[in-house]
This record gives C-alpha cells, sequence and structure tokens, in this order.
C-alpha cells in the first residue's frame, strides 16, 4: 500500500451517472487487475473505494457511478486537480487460474474487468466477456470492452443485448469456459456462486480503513471471517457465505 497524490487528467461522463476518470501520477504500487485504490474527498472523513479499471505505472483508470454525496462531487472535480489516495490496496485476480477465462460484469462491478480483460490480453488470451446491466443507459465503453473481449451483453428490460440477467444468459449459452472472474451486485454474485463453483467474486464492502485495521469490512467465509479490504475483494465463490 502507498499513500500517493494523484493529478486529475480526465473526468468525463461516458453513461447516465457513470464516469470515467483519469488520475496520473506514481502508481507503481500497483500490482493486479482487481486491486482498488481508497480516494480521499474533502469534507468527508472516510476516503471512498473504488477499483482499479485500467493501469500502468504512471496512471490509473477508475470507472465510478454517482451514488451519494461523495461520488457526486468526485464527478465535479476539473482536470489538474490534486487527489490524495492509497493506492496498491486489496488481493486482485489471479490470470493463471484460467486458460479459458469467462469474465462476468454487472453493472458497474465491469469497471476492474477492464484491467483483467488487458492482463488476459498481454499473455494473449482474449477472454469471454458477459456484461450485465439493467438497460441501455448503465451500458458503458462497450467499443473499448470489444477490442480487449469478446463481449456478450444483456440488459434487464431488453433494451440492449439479450433480455435477462447474466446468469439466465450463461445457462442458455454455449460458451466454452474453465474458470469465471465476477463483480457486480451482491445478489448476482451469490446467484453465481451457487450455480456455478469454478470462479471468483469480487465483493464491496463498506469500508473504514481500507487497510485491514479496523475489521469493519469482515464477512463470513467457509474459512472463517475475511476482511473484503485486506484478504479481498476478490474471494473463491466456494468461499463466501452469502
Ligand atoms: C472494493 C470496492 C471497490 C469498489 N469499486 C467501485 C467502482 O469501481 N466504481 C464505483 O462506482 N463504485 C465502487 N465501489 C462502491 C463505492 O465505494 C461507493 O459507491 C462509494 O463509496 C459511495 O460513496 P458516496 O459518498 O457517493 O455514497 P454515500 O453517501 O456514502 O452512500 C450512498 C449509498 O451507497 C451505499 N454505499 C456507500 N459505500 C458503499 C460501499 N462501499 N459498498 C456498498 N454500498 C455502499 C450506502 O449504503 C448508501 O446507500 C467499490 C466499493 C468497494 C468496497
Ligand atoms: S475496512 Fe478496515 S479492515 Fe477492512
Amino acid at each position: 500500500m502507498e499513500n500517493v497524490k494523484l493529478i486529475i487528467e480526465k473526468n468525463i461522463q461516458v453513461g447516465k451517472d457513470i464516469y470515467l476518470m483519469r488520475l496520473a501520477g506514481d502508481t507503481k504500487a500497483i500490482c493486479n487487475p482487481g486491486e482498488f485504490i481508497n480516494i480521499t474527498i474533502p469534507n468527508y472523513y472516510l476516503r471512498r473505494p473504488i477499483s482499479v479499471c485500467r493501469y500502468s505505472n504512471n496512471h490509473v483508470d477508475i470507472l465510478y457511478k454517482v451514488l451519494g454525496r461523495g461520488t457526486k462531487d468526485l464527478s465535479t472535480f476539473k482536470e489538474k486537480t490534486e487527489i490524495d489516495a492509497l493506492i496498491g490496496l486489496g488481493n486482485g485476480f489471479d490470470i493463471t487460474k484460467s486458460n479459458k477465462p469467462l469474465l462476468i460484469g454487472g453493472g458497474i462491478g465491469i469497471a476492474p474487468l477492464f484491467g483483467l480483460a488487458e492482463a488476459f490480453n498481454k499473455i494473449g488470451i482474449k477472454p469471454t466477456l458477459i456484461y450485465g446491466a439493467r438497460s441501455i443507459d448503465d451500458i458503458v465503453l462497450v467499443d473499448k470492452l470489444s477490442k480487449l473481449a469478446d463481449v456478450h451483453i444483456c440488459t434487464d428490460d431488453g433494451s440492449l443485448g439479450y433480455k435477462g440477467n447474466v446468469i439466465e444468459y450463461l445457462k442458455q449459452s454455449s460458451i466454452d469456459f474453465d474458470y469465471y472472474y465476477s463483480c457486480g451486485p451482491e445478489k448476482m454474485l451469490e446467484f453465481l456462486a451457487k450455480e456455478y463453483s469454478n470462479g471468483c467474486v469480487s465483493l464491496e464492502a463498506r469500508m473504514g480503513c481500507g487497510f485491514g485495521a479496523c475489521m469493519g469490512c469482515s464477512i463470513k467465509t467457509t474459512n472463517g471471517y475475511k476482511r473484503v479490504c485486506k484478504e479481498g475483494p476478490v474471494f473463491a465463490s466456494s468461499e463466501v457465505l452469502f
């Protein structure tokens, strides 16, 4: 973990209440797709955890949805604003688990799957990606995703792609995979884990410190309590007691 100052290079709206922010600076402490960063937003006591979307040694992109006051404030930040953040947090995804990966993203849970797809591309693998959301307005950056993965889209209302959720889509499809990587709403992850045990889920939790000190983000697993911020956010599907 490192505490760094990053400069906003861009902060643009890419969908309904969804923003893409590029932060420039020393980001060498970010080692794996699926890690998160914890951002200080002035006037709020607690930092806000946001997944690493894409990254290099000198930048990190985040994709975030405006949910409450903190993310609303974040969406108003202008270019060249300095941001204080803890980076290199969490375990991230393990790409060595799969030769035929299936990535499954629900809503804003698509964010860490960009970096994951990119990591697979670097070792010569183009993963399959199922991207589900409520409607077409919640689906973002498909052009960029399509360069990294074989993308299948589902919407609850059928306004884009398959009409239904990601699990219904997966069941009726003939997608061949040996391991899945998922991030999205808790209910989606729970149903996915019940149907398919050969994969992992990236979880969210209300966080205090974000680096393992307060136990505030603990969840029940088959191996006792674990901290989402430290042992997670990525857990084996079979391990989480939803
Ligand atoms: C490891 C991790 C990675 C995340 N990655 C992303 C990401 O890539 N993009 C993104 O848009 N969001 C992400 N989130 C969620 C993000 O942290 C919250 O949306 C944000 O903190 C809300 O702040 P706020 O001040 O706008 O909302 P608040 O005013 O604090 O809360 C608004 C509502 O959101 C709920 N909420 C707040 N924080 C969380 C949380 N951590 N988990 C679940 N519900 C919460 C509150 O209960 C409340 O209902 C992630 C969370 C975690 C733990
Ligand atoms: S948020 Fe403090 S231990 Fe996880």
